[in-house]
């Protein structure tokens, strides 16, 4: 109970990392690098958003003429409503408006909106942004913030990591371009994986830091294997791998699975050779190829097609096992009942690191989720 508790309060605190602004505009040049007109007269909505402190509002207020924008609209999720309860104050800035609510401002959403200038320099810029309380608490999931997503062109966040599924659903449904960021661990999701692979979803350019605001006893953190997903178009995924031949892998591989070897493994569950390193990719082979899921990082769909991942709900393990004894690194025995998710391939050395198996007599071991590929034809 007690771990329960303890993990829920730590997915409650993974859904308030704050994105930091050096890793937004790196991100936003790179797609502007494509097409430098790839905002112009664009609504752009910022859900999931604090926009009195968030950095995604001052980016795209800062540089609103920049990108020639033509509404900028930024919403907040009531503190009320948080999984995650801080020490709550309301800004100066809230609080300096006649129109200030202390309860509207514990149990509301607010609706940030930059269209016009508003101050009389006649530029538009982030001190022309006008706020009110939302009618509900600006959860994405309801109608109102729904109907904003609907106005929009192009929909830019760090959404609740506990909601990652649910928020590209809604974004799918709505058929909108977006910029979000994720786990890396999310393209394993069976609601993800199928639009990656249907090139309907992809990573984007950089890899993301994550930065927290410093909780009551001053402690910062920071979650790793961030990326951008997007279906807005990007350079670097339309440029190929320079990958050696097979051949030349044996030659040369600076990895040790690969280098004076003859072959590469082949899967016992799969037909497809595995393939440890995205370096490693063997560039004169035509069939399937299992690759570490950081291939993605490096995928050019013009290059490569993916068709599948190794994990049991995309039906990857086709035999079954009636007796599965797992052994831990330090040698303890355990029976496992279903086969684990993830590629078993034949074991040829055991490396002291890894999980292994005994089915049936036979030593088998486990590598991590693999995505499917093959050389486009
Ligand atoms: C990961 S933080 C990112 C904040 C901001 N976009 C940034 O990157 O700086 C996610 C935000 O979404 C809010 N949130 C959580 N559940 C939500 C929901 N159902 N609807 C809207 N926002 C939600 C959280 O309270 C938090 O403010």
């Amino acid at each position: 109970m007690a771990n329960t508790n303890l993990a829920n309060a730590k997915s409650a605190k993974n859904d308030e990392f704050y994105t930091q602004y050096p890793d937004i505009q790196k991100e936003i040049n790179a797609y502007l690098d494509y097409d430098a007109n790839v905002f112009r007269g664009k609504t752009i909505l910022l859900p999931c958003d604090d926009p009195e402190w968030s950095n995604f509002t001052k980016f795209f207020a800062q540089n609103f003429e920049l990108l020639g924008l033509k509404r900028l609209i930024s919403t907040s999720y009531a503190p009320e409503s948080k999984k995650y309860k801080m020490p709550y104050q309301p800004t100066l800035f809230e609080t300096s408006q006649p129109y200030f609510d202390n309860d509207k401002s514990k149990t509301h959403g607010k609706i940030f909106v930059l269209d016009r200038d508003t101050t009389g320099d006649n530029r538009i810029n982030i001190d022309d942004l006008q706020w009110q309380y939302l009618e509900g608490d600006g959860d994405f999931r309801s109608k109102e913030i729904r109907q904003l997503r609907d106005e929009a062109d192009i929909i830019v966040t760090n959404p609740p990591f506990s909601l990652f599924r649910e928020f590209v659903a809604w974004l799918m449904e709505a058929e909108k371009q977006f910029i979000i960021i994720g786990n890396m661990n999310a393209v394993t999701y069976k609601e993800v994986f199928p639009l990656i692979k249907n090139n309907k979803i992809w990573l984007g350019v950089n890899d993301v830091r994550w930065f927290y605001f410093a909780d009551a006893n001053g402690e910062l953190y920071e979650a790793a294997h961030s990326r951008w997903f997007t279906n807005v178009d990007h350079g670097r995924r339309h440029q190929p791998l320079k990958l050696m031949t097979m051949a030349e892998n044996f030659k040369h591989s600076k990895h040790k699975e690969i280098r004076g070897k003859k072959d590469y493994i082949h899967y016992d569950n799969c037909d497809a050779i595995e393939v440890p390193y995205t370096d490693a990719i063997p560039s004169d082979y035509n069939e399937v190829m299992g690759v570490p899921i950081s291939f993605l990082d490096k995928y050019c769909p013009e290059q490569f097609e993916i068709v599948g991942i190794t994990k049991t709900w995309n039906n990857f393990a086709k035999k079954i096992y009636p007796e599965q004894i797992q052994i831990s690194k330090n040698g303890k025995t355990s029976k496992v009942s279903k086969l684990n998710d993830g590629a078993t391939i034949k074991l040829i050395d055991i490396p002291e690191d890894e999980t292994y198996y005994i089915v049936n007599e036979e030593l088998f071991i486990q590598v991590y989720a693999r995505i499917l590929i093959r050389k486009k034809q």
